[in-house]
């Protein structure tokens, strides 16, 4: 049985006073929620308070980035043992690093690798253009970005990530993929090329979660489909009442 996992990435938004404010708000409500794995990821700034406002609970808490060097002179970085400080999991390779800060497959991997040495989770992302869907290369790239993005890794260390199919043309769009769309990538090429690598008995453990104009409304139906084990959620993840109803379309998807 795999837990369903929801995460917020909340991106640029909220500074240190706002994050605190929304995370007072989303308390009580996430903590009423026990048996899904719910995780916020704010900017750095606010890591080390929200760290403490959660403190005791079992909600997580996980950065949206990080680099793969241990120290150095990487100015502007931050490395694994500082995000370890405060978190439990990272996200990785998102489509705007990708698109905006130069992340490739090898980047991602280098910080993959980097994070499972730090005992932190990483949730990677991966997801095809507008063009690549329109070209019919959906299945190859995902294909691609998740074989290379784990490449090296064993077993082990595979069913220990979550990995976070985003169409890069449902996020922020407002124009989520539909609920099958989805569980034909995740179920037939996320998992099928996790099960051709890793095998099947691990491929079934790898939690893989949709992303892409997740809210309130629609999250449910994604969590009924079988291959779709939560939501890496962007804009709703900044309102509270709205995160706090996915996580729980996530936990009435229990059977
Ligand atoms: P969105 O973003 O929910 O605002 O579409 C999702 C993401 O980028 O992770």
């Amino acid at each position: 049985m795999r837990k369903p996992f929801v995460a917020g990435n909340w991106k640029m938004n909220k500074t240190v006073e706002q994050a605190s404010l929304l995370v007072a708000d989303l308390l009580p409500g996430l903590q009423a929620i026990q048996k899904i794995e719910r995780v916020l990821c704010p900017p750095f700034p606010s890591l080390m308070v929200i760290s403490q406002m959660i403190a005791g609970t079992d909600i997580g808490l996980g950065a949206q980035n990080m680099h793969w060097e241990e120290s150095g002179a990487f100015t502007g970085e931050v490395a694994p043992a500082m995000v370890k400080e405060f978190c439990d999991y990272v996200i990785v390779g998102h489509s705007e690093r990708r698109q905006f800060f130069a992340e490739t497959d090898q980047t991602v991997n280098a910080k993959v690798k980097a994070a499972l040495k730090m005992g932190l989770t990483p949730i990677v992302c991966v997801g095809e253009t507008i063009t690549e869907n329109e070209a019919g290369r959906t299945a190859e790239i995902v294909q691609r970005e998740v074989l290379e993005g784990l490449k090296d890794l064993s077993s082990e260390d595979a069913v220990k990530l979550v990995i976070a199919y985003e169409p890069i043309w449902a996020i922020g769009t407002g124009k989520a993929a539909t609920s099958q769309q989805a569980e034909d990538i995740i179920g037939k090429i996320v998992r099928g090329s996790l099960a051709d690598r890793f095998g099947s008995e691990s491929a079934e453990q790898i939690r893989i979660l949709y992303g892409g104009s997740v809210k309130g409304s629609n999250a449910a139906e994604f969590f009924g489909m079988p291959d779709i084990d939560g939501a890496l959620v962007g804009g709703a993840s900044l309102k509270a009442d709205e995160f706090i109803q996915i996580c729980q379309a996530a936990q009435g998807s229990i059977k």
